[in-house]
Order: C-alpha cells, then sequence, then structure tokens
C-alpha cells in the first residue's frame, strides 16, 4: 500500500462554528487546507482502526473532490470501511440515519447547509460522533486544537473511486461501499408516518402539494419518496435536481429565499399545501394555502399532534427548544404534562437529551424540526408528519394553526436578521448590550416593563457540560421577551439576529401581521440595543 504522509503546517482558523468547519471554496481549495482539517478530526479520535464511517454531502461544487480526498485519507489513516451515497450525496438526516443503522463510529458531512454553493461560495465541513449527531463542543474543541499542531498528515496514493456506481471498491485495505442515498431514509420514514393514508390524501385528485427542494440535496429523496411511493402528481417536487451552484439560488427555505414557492403558494389557484428544505435536507419550511407556517409553532403543532403518527402513537417523552425559539411548544407540553428542555442554539445541544430518552421532538425557530429517529433535524420527516397529520385531520393547514392557537394561545414571533454587518459593529452592538444587562431589570419601555435581563447559560443535564454567552435574552413582565445574537454559520461579517415574541391568549386578536403584533417590540429592541445606529443599517437583511 502506498500511504504518504504528508508535510504540513497548521492554519489557525480551523476552528468549528455553529454546525462543522465553514469557508469559502478557494479556501478549501488552498493546498493540504482541506486534508488539514481532516486530519485534525482523525487525530482527535480514538480506537476507530477497522471501524466504519459515513461520508456524504449536499452535492455543491467540490463535494466530489472532497470525497475523493477524504476517501483515500480515511484508507490510509486505518478506517475498515467507508460507506458513501451515490455521486456522493447524502443528505444530512439521511447521513445520521446511515451511522446509526451501520453502528458506524462516525460520519463526515460534506456542507455548508443553506449558505449559497458556487466555485466562489461556501463550502463546508463537519464531523458527527457514532449517535448519528453533530460533535459535541467538547469534540469540536479537540478537533480544532488538533488543528493547530499539526505537522503532516496521511493519504493512500490511489486512483479516484467511481462514485457513481453502487458497488464495492478496495482503496488499500479499507472497503468503499458506495450506496443508494435514499433507500434505508426512506424505509426509517415509511416505519413513522402513515405511507397508505399519506398516499391516498396525495392522490385523491383534491389535494395538491408543491414540495421545493431549492436544486439541493432533497430532490432524489422528495421525488422517490413523495412521487413514486405516495403517489403525488409528478412535477409535484420543483427544482429536484441537486446543483453544485443550487442553480446560483440561496438553498435556505424561508419566505424570502424559497420566493418560487411563495409565489405558488400565495398566488391564484393556490395548492393546499407547500414545502420547501435548504442545501443538506435538514431544514424546512412548512406552507398552507395563502399560509405561513412559524417553525416555532410547527414544533408545538407536531407536538399537540404527536399520537396522529404511528412512530409517536404511543405519545412523546418530552420536547426541548433552542432558547430563541418561542415558547409556544412549552405551553403544549405543560399541557400534556412532559418535560420541555431550553438548550443553545444548535442541533448538537439536542443530543444528549435524546440519547438519554429524555425528549422525543426537538425544534428550532431556524427552520429546524426533528425527533429521535436520527441525530440531526430532518426537513423531509417534518413535511411527512404534517401531510400524516392533514390526512388523519382532513382540515387545512391554516384550520389546523389557527385552532392551535385558540387552544393555547398565540406566540405572535419573528426574526429580524442584519446579514454581512461589519464583525467590530456588531461586537460593539454585543457588548454594549451585556453592559447594560444589570441595569435593565425594572425598567419600562412604552407599555412594557423589563422582567429580567441575561445572557443565556446552559448547563447541559446530562453531562453537567456548561456552554455560557449564549445570546442577550430581555424578558419583560407580560412574558414577552427579546433575544439579540450573532449568528454561528455565516462566513462573512457578522449577522447579527433580533428574536421578538409575544404571547395573545385572546382568540380575537390571534389574527395579526406578527411585525404589526411586535411593532413596540421591534421598536424597544431598537432602542435598547442601538441598532439601526451602531449596524448603519434601516432596516433587516431578512423578516422571518
Ligand atoms: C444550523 C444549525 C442549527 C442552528 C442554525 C442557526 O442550521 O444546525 O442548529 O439553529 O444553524 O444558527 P445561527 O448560529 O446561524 O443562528
Ligand atoms: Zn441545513
Amino acid at each position: 500500500m502506498n500511504i504518504h504522509t504528508i508535510a504540513t503546517q497548521p492554519f489557525l482558523d480551523q476552528k468549528p462554528g455553529t454546525s462543522g468547519l465553514r469557508k469559502k471554496v478557494p479556501v478549501f481549495q488552498q493546498r493540504h487546507y482541506l486534508e488539514n482539517f481532516v486530519q485534525a478530526i482523525f487525530n482527535s479520535l480514538e480506537d476507530f482502526t477497522g471501524q466504519t464511517l459515513v461520508v456524504g454531502g449536499d452535492g455543491r461544487f467540490y463535494n466530489r473532490q472532497a470525497i475523493q480526498i477524504i476517501l483515500k485519507m480515511a484508507a490510509a489513516n486505518g478506517f475498515g470501511r467507508v460507506l458513501v451515497g451515490q455521486g456522493g450525496i447524502l443528505s444530512t438526516p439521511a447521513a445520521s440515519c446511515i451511522i446509526r443503522k451501520n453502528n458506524a463510529f462516525g460520519g463526515i458531512i460534506l456542507s455548508a447547509s443553506h449558505n449559497p454553493g458556487g466555485p466562489t461560495e461556501d463550502f463546508g465541513i463537519k464531523y458527527n460522533t457514532g449517535n448519528g449527531g453533530p460533535a459535541p463542543e467538547k469534540v469540536t474543541d479537540a478537533i480544532f486544537a488538533a488543528s493547530t499542531s499539526l505537522t503532516s498528515y496521511c493519504i493512500l496514493e490511489a486512483p479516484d473511486v467511481d462514485l457513481d456506481q453502487i458497488d464495492s471498491f478496495s482503496l488499500g485495505s479499507m472497503t468503499v461501499d458506495v450506496i443508494d442515498a435514499v433507500a434505508d431514509y426512506g424505509e426509517l420514514m415509511e416505519s413513522l408516518f402513515d405511507f397508505p393514508k399519506i398516499r391516498q390524501l396525495l392522490s385523491s385528485g383534491n389535494f395538491r402539494m408543491v414540495m421545493d427542494s431549492l436544486h439541493a440535496v432533497t430532490g432524489p429523496y422528495a421525488t422517490a419518496i413523495f412521487e413514486q411511493r405516495l403517489g403525488a402528481a409528478p412535477g409535484t417536487v420543483q427544482n429536484g435536481i441537486p446543483l453544485e451552484d443550487f442553480g446560483g439560488g440561496h438553498p435556505d427555505p424561508n419566505l424570502v429565499y424559497a420566493h418560487d414557492l411563495v409565489e405558488v403558494l400565495f398566488g391564484d389557484n393556490a395548492p393546499d399545501f407547500g414545502a420547501a428544505s435548504d442545501g443538506d435536507g435538514d431544514r424546512n419550511m412548512i406552507l398552507g394555502c395563502r399560509f405561513f407556517v412559524n417553525p416555532s409553532d410547527s414544533l408545538a403543532i407536531l407536538a399537540a399532534n404527536a399520537t396522529l403518527a404511528p412512530g409517536y402513537k404511543n405519545g412523546i417523552a418530552g420536547v426541548a427548544r433552542s432558547m430563541p425559539t418561542s415558547e409556544a411548544v412549552d405551553r403544549v407540553a405543560a399541557k400534556l404534562g412532559i418535560d420541555c428542555y431550553e438548550t443553545p442554539t444548535g442541533w448538537k445541544f439536542f443530543g444528549n437529551l435524546m440519547d438519554a430518552g429524555r425528549v422525543t421532538l426537538c425544534g428550532e425557530e431556524s427552520f429546524g424540526t426533528g425527533s429521535d429517529h436520527v441525530r440531526e433535524k430532518d426537513g423531509l420527516w417534518a413535511v411527512l408528519f404534517w401531510l400524516n397529520i392533514l390526512a388523519e385531520r382532513g382540515e387545512s393547514v391554516e384550520a389546523i394553526v389557527t385552532e392551535h392557537w385558540r387552544t393555547y394561545g398565540r406566540n405572535y414571533y419573528s426574526r429580524h436578521d442584519y446579514e454581512g454587518v461589519d464583525s467590530d459593529r456588531a461586537n460593539t452592538l454585543m457588548d454594549q448590550l451585556q453592559a447594560q444587562l444589570p441595569s435593565l431589570k425594572g425598567q419600562t419601555f412604552g407599555s412594557y416593563t423589563v422582567g429580567y435581563a441575561d445572557n443565556f447559560s446552559y448547563t447541559d443535564p446530562i453531562d453537567g457540560s456548561v456552554s455560557q454567552n449564549q445570546g442577550v435574552r430581555i424578558g419583560f413582565t407580560d412574558g414577552s421577551r427579546i433575544v439579540f445574537r450573532l449568528s454561528g454559520t455565516g462566513t462573512q461579517g457578522a449577522t447579527l439576529r433580533i428574536y421578538l415574541e409575544s404571547y395573545e391568549p385572546d382568540a380575537a386578536k390571534q389574527g395579526l401581521d406578527p411585525q404589526v403584533a411586535l411593532g413596540e417590540m421591534i421598536e424597544i429592541a431598537d432602542t435598547i440595543a442601538q441598532i439601526q445606529a451602531l449596524t448603519g443599517r434601516d432596516q433587516p437583511t431578512v423578516i422571518t
């Protein structure tokens, strides 16, 4: 075997963020850059000789080249077997499913999620552990530490593997199995949801849906599941062929970036149901006919209706949401008498709770919902869950959501993003907020009085690890909240996120546009944080 040890020097910027290492493609294309990070992953792990690794990505530009490098490095570092999705494709939830199903040691997922792709756009790489979930902070810290002291990496000299053939190949003494990217995942979905019932709905002729894969990874999954298995009309899946640059778009399922879908669902003769997912398939957006379902509400509604799906018919153990996610699900948990956990932003914080059996459903305001069927959030799972509920209840999306509000009250919610803000300005804003925290309690702004103001800190109830500085929270005495944090997933400048929430129990007042209902909160946020003055922007880049 021809294993080379290549001398290298550390790059000092390989610190994984909220979800792995994300950089522009040209950064990854620097000599040794990707190799260094992959070696840092391997150096931070122990006892994997002869074990199985899962590898796949969202198909963005540089996916195939990166996979060839990773395969040769896995072989040189002693893995016994690598499972790789056909064409180098695996959605993030499918990768999680395959890691778990095969008792793999872990997996490497190549994605920058919802960020644009292409030769000058984003690329990303993250490591998932044997439970199928994103590496926890202690692992990512170890990877970063390893990256800063790296002096060499090992790679096998061998021809490239044919990623398009479903087959087994030898790479040195390692086996590479190129597997069907969809099959295992499709089977798992079928075990959770009532496929015959959904099939009845989709083929009834009375129900029309559109699924927008935004030219990203869920195209093949959605076509196989909705059109081939569940009888949805051909063409139900739009933008269903994964493209290396996502067709030049931003593969992020929200009202701004999924504009084609929004036009259809808010246009004349709109279908009954619309959904979209992101670059790597873990996010989702749910729309009804001329109706947007806020992701925080979606989590609450799935929790309240969980027993309608066969996989959850015996009830759910508990729920978890990220701190900035609205408290709508807390109200469902209280009614069901189950625990509700509040964690920092980032799916990795749900892993321990799911492994310990404390929670079944989890969700985030950032268009992420999922359950303990895998250890990632799961876009198509959420779509199927909604379809299962719609098939059982025979009501429209809007009717289900408004009835939910009548029962539990409505948590008006909105997120304002200021993207590409100068990092120094953004840090100044956060520092000034932090400095005000001790004096905010008791202060009155308009009709609101501050009940508490802090920087969120989380102690993991399972392993006791502490994560500090997870976002500034300003809570008002009537239960309204404003949260400020800087995104951990951007690659250019800083993204300031402001999360706004208020609670409305009165059904007669639940029909407002959230921007109107939250108008005073929006002004208070600017008064306290001086957003316009400090960012130099007079409005957010994205409002969801
Ligand atoms: C990724 C993570 C999520 C997180 C989201 C937003 O999608 O998987 O868990 O909520 O990014 O993170 P950000 O730091 O950009 O707000
Ligand atoms: Zn994603």
